[in-house]
C-alpha cells in the first residue's frame, strides 16, 4: 500500500514496472466524473480503455460481472493485462472479482476513493459480489498488486460518507490499543491534506495489514476485524428493509456500543472504554432507525451472518481496547439486553 498526494506519479511507476499487454480502468458513473480526472494524464498516456459502471451497491451482481468479463473479452484483454479500479468499496470489490476470474486471473491494482474503500474495502484482498438478497456471498481472496491510497480523493465524499468510513478507522483504533484508539479520535473531521493525516491513514491502515498478514482466509486473528460487525450488519439490512437506509458504517459504529455492551454481560465486567465511545458515537453519527419491535428481525437477520457456525451468532467482542476474543457466542436474552441499550440512547 501507497498513500501519496500524488496518485497519478505513482500510477505511472507501477505502469511503467512491467510490461502489460492492455490496461483497463474500471470506475462508477459518480468516480468517472468526480476522480477519473485526477488520474487523467495517465489514462491518456498509457490509452488506458475505460470501463464504466452505475454508482451504488445495487451494481455489485452477477449481472454487472457477465458484462465486465463480455466487454474485457471484445476488448481482447488477457492474463496479462492490467484492470486499475478506481472507486468506493463496490468498484474494489466488484472490480477486484472480475479480474481474479478473467481467464482464470489477470492482475489489478485499487485506487479507492472514498474512506471506506481506503481504511477497510481495498485492504486485505476481499474481493466479491452480492447474490440475492445477501451482501458479499460469492467472492475470493485474492490480494491487488498494489494499492494506491491518496487523501485527495476524499474532498469528493461527503460528511455522511467520510463518517462512514471513519467508524472503520475507529474500530482499527480499538483493535490496537487505547493509545491507537485516542490517536484516531481527532480524525473525525478531515484535513486531507496535512502531514498528519498521511500518517493517521497509514497507522490506521497498518493494523488492519498486520492482522491480515497472519491469516489472510479469516481462519481466526482476521475475525477481530469483525467487531461490531454481527449486531451492525442486522442494524444495516433492517434499515434497508424499512427504506431507511444506513451506511455501512454507521451501522458499525452503533453495532460497536451494542457490542460493547454485549462484552459486558458476556464477560461480567464493563469494557472502560465503552462510556466515551457510545457517547463519541451518539454525538456524531445518525441514529438506526430501530425500536423495540425490532428486535425479532434484527435476531433473525443475526442467525442468518455468514460468520455463524453450526447456526450459532457469532462474535468477536472486546474485553477492553487491544483485548479481542473471537468466536464468541451470547444468549438471545443478552443480546436483546445489548439491543435494548443502543434503543434507550437513541432515545436520550
Ligand atoms: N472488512 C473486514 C475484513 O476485511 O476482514
Amino acid at each position: 500500500m501507497i498513500i501519496t498526494q500524488n496518485p497519478n506519479a505513482i500510477l505511472d511507476t507501477i505502469i511503467e514496472k512491467q510490461t502489460y499487454s492492455s490496461l483497463y480502468l474500471l470506475s462508477d458513473s459518480n468516480t468517472y466524473t468526480k476522480c477519473m480526472p485526477v488520474i487523467a494524464d495517465s489514462v491518456k498516456k498509457y490509452n488506458i480503455q475505460t470501463l464504466t459502471i452505475t454508482a451504488g451497491e445495487n451494481t455489485k451482481n452477477i449481472d454487472t460481472c457477465i458484462h465486465l468479463w463480455e466487454q474485457l473479452n471484445e476488448k481482447m484483454a488477457d492474463r496479462h493485462s492490467l484492470l486499475i479500479n478506481l472507486g468506493g468499496g463496490m468498484i474494489t470489490d466488484i472490480g477486484g472479482f472480475i479480474a481474479s476470474t478473467f481467464k482464470r486471473g489477470m492482475s489489478f491494482i485499487n485506487i479507492p476513493t472514498s474512506m471506506l474503500a481506503m481504511i477497510d474495502a481495498s485492504i486485505g484482498g476481499k474481493n466479491g459480489i452480492n447474490f440475492g438478497s445477501y451482501k458479499n456471498q460469492i467472492g475470493v481472496i485474492n490480494e491487488p498488486m498494489e494499492v494506491i491510497v491518496s487523501p485527495i480523493f476524499l474532498k469528493t465524499l461527503d460528511r455522511r460518507n467520510y463518517l462512514s468510513g471513519y467508524a472503520e478507522a475507529l474500530k482499527h483504533g480499538l483493535i490496537g490499543g487505547k493509545d491507537a484508539y485516542k490517536v484516531t479520535i481527532p480524525f473525525i473531521s478531515p484535513s486531507y491534506e496535512r502531514d498528519d493525516f498521511t500518517s493517521f491513514l497509514q497507522k490506521n491502515i497498518s493494523i488492519k495489514e498486520k492482522i491480515v498478514a497472519i491469516d489472510p482466509t479469516e481462519k481466526a486473528d482476521r475475525k477481530a476485524l469483525n467487531i461490531g460487525h454481527t449486531i451492525g450488519h442486522a442494524l444495516e439490512s433492517l434499515s434497508h428493509n424499512k427504506n431507511e437506509v444506513m451506511l455501512h458504517g454507521e451501522a458499525v459504529a452503533w453495532g460497536m456500543i451494542a457490542e460493547l455492551k454485549l462484552a459486558e454481560l458476556v464477560f461480567g465486567k464493563k469494557p472502560e472504554i465503552l462510556p466515551e465511545i457510545e457517547s463519541f458515537i451518539a454525538e456524531h453519527y445518525q441514529q438506526p432507525p430501530m425500536n423495540e419491535n425490532d428486535f425479532n428481525e434484527l435476531l433473525s437477520i443475526m442467525k442468518q451472518d455468514k460468520k455463524n457456525y453450526k447456526s450459532e451468532i457469532n462474535f468477536t467482542l472486546l474485553k477492553e481496547a487491544g483485548q479481542y476474543k473471537i468466536n464468541q457466542t451470547a444468549t438471545e436474552n443478552q443480546i436483546i439486553e445489548s439491543l435494548k441499550y443502543i434503543c434507550k440512547l437513541c432515545k436520550s
